[in-house]
C-alpha cells in the first residue's frame, strides 16, 4: 500500500494531470482489483493520413487505369500539359482524318473538354485515340476489366467502335466492340477479359467507318476493386492500408486541403455525384485531381476498413506557401472574402448532413442516391491545416468553429497549431486554441530520428486541462530501420500519454515511385506492385496491438539504472476486449539491452507466447526490389524468459499474451 502511494505521488509529479485519468482500481477501464495505477488510452489513437500527393489518388489508390480520362488536363495543372496529355492519335492501319478538342456541347459544363474525331478513311484498323495509362496499364491474365465511354454520334449513321487493350508491339490483350445508337451523348460499357499479364498495356478506342463522333469520359477499371466497390479502389493498396487496422483515416490531405490560393481550396461538394459531373481541379502538388476518389468514396473506404472518417476542411484560407508552392515567389496565405464565408460555412454544415443526416434530408438524400442510405457516423472534423496563425486565419476559423459547435455539438472539432513542433505558429496556435477551448489540436513533426528519441517525454508534462492532441503528420525523415525504430520509441510515449494524445497518424501514406514529390512515405508502389516500408510495419504493429489501458512500471531496462538511455523505450498496455497484455520494447541502439519485466501484477495464462520482432541493420530499408529487407519475424518464447528479456540491438519487439489481472 505504501509503495503504491509512493508510486502515485511520483507519477503525479511526473505527469501533472495524472490524477484525472488514472485509477488505482481501474474501474474506469474495467480492470477489477488491479493494484497498479492505470491510465485510459484514447480509442482512436493510431490511424492513417491520406493525401493525394505523389499520385496517391489518381494513378494510385483510385483504381481508374486511364489517365486524363475526361481530357481535363491543362497547362495550369502542369506546364506543357493539355487535354491530350497521355493520349495519342491513332491511325495505325493507314486511316486518316482529324482530331480536335472541343468544348461547345459537353456532357456536363463541369467537364467541358472532349475529343472529336472526323474520320475520312478508317483504314484497316480504324482511327481513334490511345491512352498510355499511368506508366502503362497493368493487366492480369484472365481478369475482367470494366470499360466505359461516352460517345456523341455526330454523323447520321450508327458508328462501329472498338476498345482494345494493346501492347507496344501491336499485341491485342482483349477487345470490346459496340455500335453507337443515335445522336447525343450516350454511355457505352462492357467488360474485357485480359489474355495476358503485362504492366505496359495501352487502351485504344477506334471508330472503324467513315464518321464524325465525339468521345469523353473514357474509363477502364479492374473488376476486382477493393471489396468490389463500384468506382472503387486498387485492391492491393487498399488492403495494405486496411491491414494497418487504422482507427481513423484523415483525408483528403494536408496542404491539398487549403490549396494553392483560394480558388484551389478543396471543395468537397465538387467531389460527389456522378464522376463525369464532378468539378476537377489542379492539385497543389502540380498535377491534376480527377476527384473520382471523392468524399463519397473516402467515407465508403473508411467504413470498409472500420476506420472513423476524419475529413479536414480549409479554414477559409489558402496554404501560406501559395503561388509557387514551396518556392520563392510565394504569394502567401489568401483568404475567402467575408461575404463568401456564410456559404462556405454552410458547405461544412452540409458535409455533416451528408455524412450523418437521414436519407430524406437534403444532403443525406445525395448520400443515399450514391448508394448509402445509412449514415457514415462522422464524429470528427478537422478545420485548417498547418495554417499560418494570422488574424485572417483566426477570424475565419472562429466563425466556422462557432457555427459547427452551435449546430453540431456532437462533432469533435480538430484545430491546427502550425507546421512545426515549436515556434511562433505553434505558440500562437495553442494560445488561440486555449481561448476557444478547441477540443483537439493538430501538431506536425517532420524531424530527425534523434528528435523522436529525444522527445519521448514531450507529452508527459503537457497540461491535461488544455486541448487534446492529434499528431496529424509525423515522420522521421527516412525509411531506414533506424527511422522506423525512432518512430516506434516515440509511439510508446503516445500510448503512455494516450489520455491526452487522442490520435496520431504517420504522413504521408502513399507514393507512386515514379511520381514522388515527398519523401519518406509509408507505402511505395508502381502500377504493378507495392512495398511496405519498415515504418509501415511499426505503424501496423502498434495499431493492431493497441490497448485501452496503459499500465506503468512493468518494464525497466538494466542500462537505465546507470543513466537514462534515450534509445530504449517501452510500453505495457491492456486490451480489455481480449484481456490481453501487450508489451512493446524498442531498442534503437547498437547494443542489446536487458529488460526486466515485472509480471507479478499480471496473472499470465499460458506458458509459450509468440513475439513479433522487427530488427536488422539500422540502414536496411525495404524497396520495390527488396521488399523484405525489414519485416516482422515471429518468435516463440517462454513466459519465464520475460523475467530478463534481451532486446536485440536495433529492434522493436511486441509481446502479447493473455493475462488475468490480479
Ligand atoms: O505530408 C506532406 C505535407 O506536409 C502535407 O501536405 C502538409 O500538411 C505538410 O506540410
Amino acid at each position: 500500500m505504501k509503495n503504491i502511494f509512493k508510486r502515485t505521488v511520483f507519477l503525479l509529479l511526473l505527469f501533472p494531470g495524472f490524477a484525472q485519468s488514472q485509477t488505482r482500481t481501474g474501474h474506469a477501464v474495467g480492470i477489477k482489483s488491479f493494484s497498479y495505477p492505470t491510465k485510459q488510452i484514447s480509442d482512436d489513437l493510431f490511424g492513417v493520413f491520406f493525401e493525394d500527393l505523389s499520385y496517391a489518388a489518381d494513378g494510385g489508390l483510385y483504381a481508374e487505369l486511364i489517365q486524363n480520362r475526361s481530357f481535363e488536363y491543362s497547362a495550369s495543372d502542369r506546364k506543357g500539359w493539355n487535354s491530350l496529355t497521355d493520349w495519342e492519335y491513332t491511325t495505325k492501319g493507314f486511316g486518316y482524318g482529324t482530331i480536335s478538342v472541343e468544348t461547345s456541347h459537353p456532357i456536363n459544363p463541369n467537364n467541358p473538354h472532349y475529343v472529336v474525331l472526323d474520320i475520312d478513311d478508317p483504314g484497316q484498323n480504324g482511327v481513334g485515340i490511345t491512352n498510355l495509362g499511368y506508366d502503362g496499364i497493368r493487366l492480369k491474365k484472365g481478369e475482367l476489366y470494366n470499360f466505359s465511354i461516352y460517345v456523341n454520334q455526330l454523323s447520321l449513321k450508327s458508328i462501329p467502335v472498338e476498345a482494345k487493350l494493346c501492347g507496344k508491339e501491336g499485341e491485342i490483350y482483349g477487345v470490346f466492340k459496340f455500335k453507337t445508337n443515335g445522336k447525343g451523348w450516350h454511355k457505352y460499357a462492357g467488360s474485357i477479359q485480359a489474355t495476358s499479364n503485362t504492366d505496359s498495356a495501352m487502351l485504344t478506342v477506334v471508330a472503324t467507318q467513315k464518321s464524325i463522333l465525339a468521345l469523353d469520359e473514357i474509363s477502364l477499371f479492374p473488376q476486382q476493386t477493393f471489396k468490389n466497390e463500384h468506382n472503387g479502389l486498387r485492391a492491393d493498396l487498399a488492403q495494405a492500408i486496411a491491414d494497418i487496422k487504422p482507427k481513423f483515416m484523415r483525408f483528403p490531405g494536408g496542404c491539398l486541403v487549403h490549396g494553392d490560393g483560394v480558388n484551389n481550396i478543396y471543395r468537397w461538394k465538387n467531389t460527389i455525384g456522378p464522376v463525369e459531373n464532378r468539378i476537377q481541379q489542379r492539385n497543389i502538388w502540380s498535377y491534376h485531381q480527377s476527384v473520382g476518389l471523392g468524399f463519397y468514396e473516402y467515407f465508403r473506404f473508411c467504413e470498409d476498413i472500420g476506420a472513423k472518417p476524419l475529413p479536414v476542411i480549409a479554414a477559409g484560407v489558402s496554404c501560406q506557401n501559395s503561388g509557387g508552392t514551396w518556392q520563392i515567389g510565394s504569394t502567401g496565405q489568401k483568404a475567402l472574402p467575408f461575404t463568401q464565408m456564410k456559404s462556405y460555412i454552410q458547405d461544412i454544415l452540409d458535409l455533416i448532413e451528408y455524412a450523418n443526416g437521414p436519407a430524406n434530408s437534403t444532403w443525406g438524400a445525395k448520400r443515399a442516391a450514391a448508394g448509402h442510405p445509412k449514415p457514415f457516423h462522422l464524429q470528427y472534423i478537422g478545420i485548417g491545416n498547418e495554417d499560418k496563425q494570422t488574424d485572417t486565419f483566426r477570424s475565419r476559423f472562429k466563425m466556422i468553429y462557432e457555427a459547427v459547435r452551435a449546430k453540431h455539438p456532437e462533432i469533435t472539432i480538430v484545430g491546427t497549431v502550425g507546421p512545426s513542433p515549436s515556434g511562433e505558429d505553434y505558440d500562437l496556435g495553442w494560445n488561440f486554441a486555449d481561448r476557444l477551448s478547441v477540443p483537439i489540436v493538430d501538431e506536425h513533426f517532420y524531424e530527425t530520428p534523434r528528435w523522436f528519441l529525444d522527445n519521448n517525454h514531450r507529452y508527459d508534462n503537457y497540461s491535461r486541462s488544455r486541448s487534446g492532441i492529434y499528431i496529424g503528420e509525423y515522420a522521421s525523415q527516412g525509411n531506414k530501420l533506424i527511422n522506423a525504430l525512432s518512430e516506434a520509441a516515440f509511439m510508446t510515449s503516445l500510448e503512455r500519454n494516450g489520455d491526452i494524445v487522442k490520435m496520431a497518424s504517420y504522413a504521408p501514406l502513399l507514393a507512386n515511385v515514379n511520381h514522388t514529390s515527398w519523401n519518406p512515405n509509408l507505402i511505395y508502389f508502381n502500377n504493378d506492385t507495392l512495398v511496405r516500408t519498415a515504418n509501415y510495419y511499426v505503424q501496423q504493429l502498434f495499431s493492431v496491438n493497441e490497448g485501452d489501458t496503459y499500465i506503468p512500471d512493468i518494464i525497466s531496462f538494466e542500462r537505465d539504472k546507470l543513466s537514462k538511455d534515450s534509445t530504449l523505450a517501452s510500453s505495457c498496455v491492456r486490451d480489455s476486449k481480449t484481456g490481453d497484455i501487450i508489451l512493446k520494447i524498442v531498442n534503437a541502439g547498437p547494443q542489446s539491452a536487458i529488460a526486466k519485466i515485472n509480471l507479478s501484477a499480471l496473472k499470465v495464462t499460458g506458458n509459450l507466447i509468440v513475439s513479433k520482432t522487427l530488427t536488422g541493420n539500422p540502414n536496411d530499408q525495404n524497396s520495390l526490389d527488396h521488399p523484405k529487407a525489414v519485416i516482422p519475424i515471429d518468435t516463440r518464447i517462454k513466459i519465464t524468459d520475460l523475467d530478463s528479456f534481451t532486446a536485440p540491438a536495433y529492434s522493436l519487439t511486441v509481446i502479447r499474451f493473455a493475462a488475468k489481472v490480479n
